[in-house]
């Protein structure tokens, strides 16, 4: 039994399956990964969390839960930088070895073994969906409030989660479990413009993967362009006097901080998965990764600082921190493009992950480990469609009655969980499997793995214990999911057994 359990599956067998005739199509370059990189990195993060961050969080009562980070903010995002490019180095030598679309899933199955390989695959199911959920729901409020600075109201009851009126603190959005229209005796609180636009993006990922990267293109430089506004807008107005205390928290506020905005950095990872539909992988992938974090690192930290600058950070713990800073400083035009801006931004971030989750799917139904209706590959467009619409759906209806806040932590911790994987099977790899071919090798690789480890893991620690419970159910839920199906369909399992 220990032996299926830690089974390796062969790297050469992941990169025969990549080159079949069943495929995926090949049609995206190193500008395209970057592009995918930025398009899935900047989001709510840094339209959202950032707010947050800075000013530290609260709970319904009033009680701070975690301190925010004050203008060190900065450092912050610093911080999160480093420890983001030591995964992404190693996430780099391990796509460009293994260019196969179930990404770190894909790379635990040829290091660290089946049950490793399951669990980072269940695991990813919390960057991917459940972040989308999140990311969802707060389209969703820009794209009301954004409505509402055009003086167009729609009804609350339709822009408002079941869980985000159970959950929250503001006793008019907690009113609407009584005030809500009732269908036999349960309160009608759906959020119509987030199911809408993971319905949208859905269909967008229906017609295959070239039409998908245009139109991430052209989100990722409408995002651009409108976080460059902000700052030019913004440096206008910095007064001194706001960097005063500069980190008023001290290091723990640094630090919890960073665990909050850590959401505004997933998704340099997520382009991966994009690997059995890029050109020349050995060489686009490692660009990719880290071009995309680098750049938006830079953009992170300006942003991080210009904003800290505008108003005092005590101020800033509210849905839309960007525009408020604007609005607060009398540009209330530029408010309404940001907010536009992060709308869009949003979309890509949606677009990304709804791309990624159903390719790891893909992967792990093509090894048995899920049903062969995952590795299904649509005739026309190449695309995985069945499990598309299925992210779909799942990702449509959580969103239609979830909180964003609910699902942020589960996503930070699921994530960081799977990066300290990835660094550890950098490691293994180069001990199991000297000899293979390594197009990019990390530099300094245990320094490199083992500080990219020991830093995602110190993140971690920064999360609730709540979160870490959450995640533990999580996991149990998935180990018996694996015992009852992928152990016994497992190709490696079956295999063996049906030859002579
Ligand atoms: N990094 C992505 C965002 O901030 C998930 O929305």
């Amino acid at each position: 039994m220990s032996r299926q359990l830690f089974a390796r599956k062969p790297i050469a067998e992941l990169l025969v399956e990549g080159e079949s005739p069943y495929a995926l199509k090949r049609a995206l370059g190193a500008g395209d990964l970057v592009m995918l990189g930025i398009g899935a990195v900047i989001g709510a993060g840094i339209f959202g969390a950032i707010g947050t961050a800075a000013a530290g969080q609260y709970d319904a009562a009033g009680h701070l839960v975690r301190s925010g980070a004050g203008p060190a903010l900065v450092l912050s995002f610093l911080f999160l930088g480093v420890a983001c490019a030591l995964a992404g180095l190693c996430y780099a030598e391990l796509a460009a070895m293994i260019p196969q679309a179930g990404s770190a899933y894909a790379y635990s199955y040829a290091t660290l073994g089946e049950i490793v390989a399951w669990i980072i695959g269940w695991d990813l199911i919390l960057e991917y969906a459940v972040g989308n959920v999140a990311v969802a729901i707060s389209w969703g409020d820009y794209f009301t409030s954004l409505l509402r600075s055009f003086d167009l109201h729609l009804p609350v009851w339709l822009t408002t989660g079941y869980r985000t009126a159970l959950l929250s603190p503001d006793p008019a959005l907690h009113g609407l479990l009584q005030s809500a229209p009732h269908v036999a005796g349960i309160p009608l609180l759906v959020n119509v413009p987030a199911f809408v636009i993971v319905a949208l993006i859905t269909w967008l990922l229906m017609l295959g993967v070239r039409e998908s990267a245009t139109a991430n293109n052209i989100m990722v430089t409408i995002k651009l362009l409108v976080l460059g506004l902000f700052v030019v807008a913004g440096l206008t107005h910095i007064n001194a006097a706001n960097y005063h205390p500069f980190a008023p928290n001290g290091f723990r506020g640094v630090h919890q901080g960073a665990a909050i905005v850590f959401f505004a950095y997933i998704g340099f990872d997520a382009i991966s998965t994009a690997a059995e539909e890029t050109k020349n992988p050995q060489r686009n992938l490692p660009i990719g990764i880290l071009g995309g974090l680098a750049i938006c690192t830079v953009i992170y930290m300006i942003v991080g600082a210009v904003l800290t600058g505008m108003v005092p950070y005590t101020e800033l713990g509210v849905a839309d921190p960007l525009s408020k800073a604007l609005n607060s400083a009398g540009f209330t035009t530029v408010g309404w493009i940001v907010a536009l801006g992060a709308i869009i931004s949003m979309s890509a971030v949606l677009l990304v992950f709804q791309y990624g989750q159903p390719r790891i799917f893909f992967a792990m139904g093509r090894d048995g480990l899920l049903p062969p209706w995952a590795a299904r590959v649509h005739a026309r467009t190449r695309v995985p469609h069945i499990t598309t619409l299925i992210t779909g759906v799942f990702v449509g209806l959580w969103s239609l009655i979830g909180d964003a806040g609910e699902t942020y932590n589960l996503t930070n911790i699921g994530t960081l969980f799977a990066f300290v994987l990835v660094c550890a099977g950098v490691l293994v790899l180069r001990y199991t499997d000297r000899e293979r071919p390594r197009p990019f090798r990390v530099p300094f690789v245990w320094i490199v793995a083992l500080t990219g480890a020991a830093l995602c893991l110190f993140v971690m620690i920064g999360l609730p214990l709540e979160t870490w419970v959450r995640f533990a159910v999580w996991l149990i839920i998935g180990l018996a999911l694996y015992i009852s199906y992928g152990y016994r369909h497992s190709k490696l399992h079956v295999a063996p057994r049906a030859a002579p």
